[in-house]
């Protein structure tokens, strides 16, 4: 049994070793907001979600730091336990005032909100509509629920017209902007062909904080409100964690029976007291959000004679190479000049569609836009004509 579990492990390991798509954790240490140390070496960081450049903000650090000292450090218990406390109540109130919703819910991350809300309000007979690029977190979940999956074709909403159907209660799932390409889903479109006929839920992991007026995300900037909206932490607001925002009863139902709510410790109460200061930061500080375009700008500029650059309207800029080994050179390259862009390979993306994923951010300099841009048309002209 035991030596068959093992030799499970490293056929897994060794096939990815083969294919060259093996995955590696590397320890870093932070420098500033976009500089970190590895090994010695320092690298410009284009590979984080910090898109607002909040993570080292020192405003949002001293809030962190007073809520450590106003609650102590761990939550101590699961939220209907005695794991929420006042400042979880504060900081579902001001996301629901600043996103238009009666309920917002917290989670540990949106990997477990995602899942929460597909497991739990999924039944036999219901029919799920997602985005063929949606997230892991909601495909696994969806495959994984009671209800039927199908995959519409990427923002191709006559497709998802095609697919809703009136025998089924019908769930459609998108994200605002999706994490590998950065594009943003035609949510517009999409509410008023989904129409009364079926629940729709967005995850604007990506969206939020950064588009929409007061950095209100995707659904604000299209002028929807879909039944369920997925905000996460770990990107725009600079720490981590995640809320379903929705109406009253279906908040009551998520309390009851959403099992990574109901059967897991509550975050931290001084991280919602930071949390509720970065959405006052993000609310208020439109400069970030001027700063990202201006820098997008910039890059736009830089590389719009690059015809694998996909100039999103989204701090998200992947390069596509499509060869997994090219784009690993590439990246390697990359780093032997001290800049950090991931390399993102299947399974991740479509067999393929390698990519370089570029991340700006409100943190990053114009000269450091450049530097990019220009590093990065050396490198990739060097390495296609090998
Ligand atoms: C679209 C999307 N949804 C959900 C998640 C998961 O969020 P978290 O990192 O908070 O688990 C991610 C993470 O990258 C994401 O890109």
């Amino acid at each position: 049994m035991k030596l068959a579990f093992k030799q499970r492990i490293a056929t897994a390991l060794a096939e990815r070793e083969s294919q060259g798509l093996t995955r590696r954790i590397v320890p870093l240490q932070r420098e500033n907001g976009t500089i970190f140390v590895h090994e010695g070496q320092k690298y410009l960081n284009f590979s984080s979600n910090d898109y607002l450049g909040l993570a080292t903000d020192p405003a949002l650090v001293s809030a962190w730091q007073e809520g450590l000292n106003r609650y102590g450090c761990g939550s101590g218990a699961s939220p209907l336990v005695t794991g929420f406390h006042q400042a979880h109540q504060t900081l579902e109130a001001m996301l629901c005032e600043w996103l238009g919703y009666e309920r917002a819910i917290l989670f540990n991350s949106g990997f477990s909100a995602n899942q929460a809300v597909l497991f739990t309000l999924l039944q036999r007979g219901d029919l799920l509509l997602q985005d063929r690029l949606n997230h892991a977190s909601l495909m696994e979940a969806g495959a994984l629920s009671a209800a039927t999956m199908k995959r519409f074709r990427h923002n191709d909403v006559d497709h998802l017209s095609l697919l809703v159907t009136s025998e089924q209660t019908n769930v459609v799932v998108t994200e605002g902007v999706f994490s590998m390409d950065g594009d943003c889903a035609p949510l517009a479109q999409i509410s008023s062909c989904v129409e009364e006929q079926a629940v729709l839920m967005v995850d604007d992991a990506h969206g939020i904080g950064v588009r929409g007026e007061y950095g209100a995300g995707s659904c604000a900037a299209a002028g929807i409100h879909p039944d369920l909206l997925v905000v996460t932490f770990g990107k725009a607001f600079g720490l981590f964690g995640a809320a379903v925002l929705c109406d009253r009863e279906t908040g009551d139902y998520l309390t009851q029976y959403a099992r990574h709510h109901v059967y897991s410790t509550a975050i931290p109460p001084a991280q919602a007291y930071a949390l509720s200061r970065a959405i006052e930061m993000i609310q208020t500080q439109q400069w970030r959000r001027d700063k990202l375009q201006q820098l997008r700008d910039i890059y736009h500029i830089c590389l719009s004679c690059d015809d694998r650059a996909s100039l999103s309207q989204t701090p998200i800029q992947p390069l596509i190479i499509g060869n997994t080994e090219r784009t690993l050179q590439v990246a390697a390259a990359l780093r032997e000049r001290g800049i950090w862009v991931s390399a993102i390979r299947p399974p991740t993306v479509p067999e393929g569609t390698a990519r370089l994923r570029v991340t700006l951010t409100a943190g990053h300099s114009e000269a450091q836009v450049r530097q990019l841009a220009t590093t990065l048309q050396q490198v990739t002209e060097a390495i296609s004509d090998d």
